[in-house]
């Protein structure tokens, strides 16, 4: 199959990334079908769209007439997912991240399917392959990863799970590029894949700050936010929901090492049913619909500095792993995945190895977090230029 094949996609799921999912592929001229399972989640992701795509308009990105011509020829939903996949080269599944459920979606849709229909999941974290299991001629098995708010961040991963051909991969790469995406390929299925991973030490270190006590959250947060970050990290935490965090970091303790086990703080947060956002508290207050970051408080202890020395590590070892096909598609990915300014090998070109190993050393001492201990390649510099 060629991109010029491709003219039905289907997407199953139409929630928060579902619906984004939908808009972008039904906007770059694929007819697309999405399907839920229940009518008032359509209802709900049909207005999402429709105001997604008012916003556009008001901004002078797409015409009223093109809007129009999406929302009644190129966007359709059904409860029926047998009607929403016939005919459909591509499908991407969007249901919630619990592995038997996506394991059940793909088994159902590996027999309705055409059985050279492309099946993709937008699992965040969990293993492509293991997902994959259950379909028939698991070559077309692949993960395609999108980043929230999907019309808005420009990364797609396109992971390889065990089977996935080549050609499903060149053909993703390409339909992403054609719905205004920039792709970058994920060569193995490592949890995390890349942006994500590259962020999973830091997680972990923040995890281990709520521990320590010793530094208020509203510090760290005031002083990354001072820096032009709109959300800062543990605000992040308290707006993706502690449950979700926690989930993340239970996911990577049994995957990458047991040091990224939860801590008591946001354990017992979550007992509590104290979430962040969506409870009205976690981490901060939000009662007030927005985090009660306290202004006032600025670290010098843990500093943004430290942060970007985990996140240059980690990448360190996502590209000796050979997650990624090079330095510059790991930089892509975290720039377009984080909305970063930069990616960590540009940024760390800049540094030195005695700063960054300082700093790394320095965090794993007081954390007892061994999985932030400079990488060989920090300590003798080679970090500059590795994979080039
Ligand atoms: N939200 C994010 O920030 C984000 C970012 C990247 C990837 N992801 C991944 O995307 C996937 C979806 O996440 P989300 O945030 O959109 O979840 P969500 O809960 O907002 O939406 C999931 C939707 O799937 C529907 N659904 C459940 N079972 C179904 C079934 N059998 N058939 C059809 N639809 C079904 C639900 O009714 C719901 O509308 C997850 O794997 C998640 O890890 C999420």
């Amino acid at each position: 199959m060629n991109i010029n094949d491709v003219k039905k996609i289907a997407v199953i799921g139409s929630g928060a990334m579902g619906h984004g999912i939908a808009q972008v592929c039904a906007s770059a001229g694929y007819s697309v079908h999405m399907t839920d399972i229940k009518q008032e989640f359509l209802d709900t992701a049909m207005k999402k769209v429709a105001e997604s795509l008012t916003f556009l308009v008001g901004k002078g990105k797409i015409t009223q007439e093109a809007m129009n011509a999406i929302l009644a020829n190129n966007l359709k939903t059904t409860l029926d997912v047998k009607e929403a996949v016939s005919g459909a080269q591509i499908v991407i599944e969007a249901v919630p991240e619990v592995m038997d459920l996506k394991k059940s979606v793909f088994k159902n849709l590996s027999g309705i399917a055409a059985q050279d229909a492309i099946l993709a999941t937008n699992t965040s974290t969990m293993s492509v392959s293991e997902i994959g299991s259950v379909v028939s001629n698991p070559s077309r098995f692949i993960g395609m990863h999108f980043f929230n708010p999907v019309t808005i961040m420009k990364l797609v991963e396109i992971i390889y799970g065990d089977k996935t051909s080549d050609d499903a991969v060149e053909l993703l790469c390409e339909v992403s590029k054609k719905c205004g995406k920039i792709p970058v390929k994920v060569l193995k299925d490592r949890p995390g894949f890349i942006v994500n991973r590259i962020n999973a030490p830091n997680q972990a270190l923040l995890s281990a700050i709520l521990d320590e006590g010793k530094m208020q959250p509203d510090e760290l947060d005031c002083v990354m936010k001072k820096m032009g970050i709109k959300m800062a990290p543990f605000e992040t935490a308290d707006f993706v929901g502690l449950d979700v965090f926690t989930h993340i970091l239970d996911y990577y303790a049994q995957t990458l090492s047991p040091q990224y086990k939860p801590g008591k703080f946001l354990t017992d947060k979550v007992a509590k049913n104290e979430l962040g956002q969506k409870s009205g508290k976690g981490i901060y207050d939000w009662s007030s619909g927005k985090a009660a970051i306290d202004s006032s408080k600025e670290t010098t202890d843990i500093t943004p500095l430290h942060l970007l020395s985990v996140q240059i590590n980690e990448a360190v070892k996502v590209f000796k792993e050979g997650i990624a096909t090079s330095v510059e598609d790991i930089d892509s990915a975290v720039k377009f995945g984080m909305n970063a300014f930069a990616g960590p090998f540009t940024l760390a070109s800049g540094m030195q190895p005695e700063q960054l190993t300082g700093a790394l050393d320095y965090l794993a001492d007081r954390f007892s977090l061994d999985i932030l201990r400079p990488e060989p390649e920090i300590t003798d510099g080679s970090f500059k230029t590795i994979g080039r």
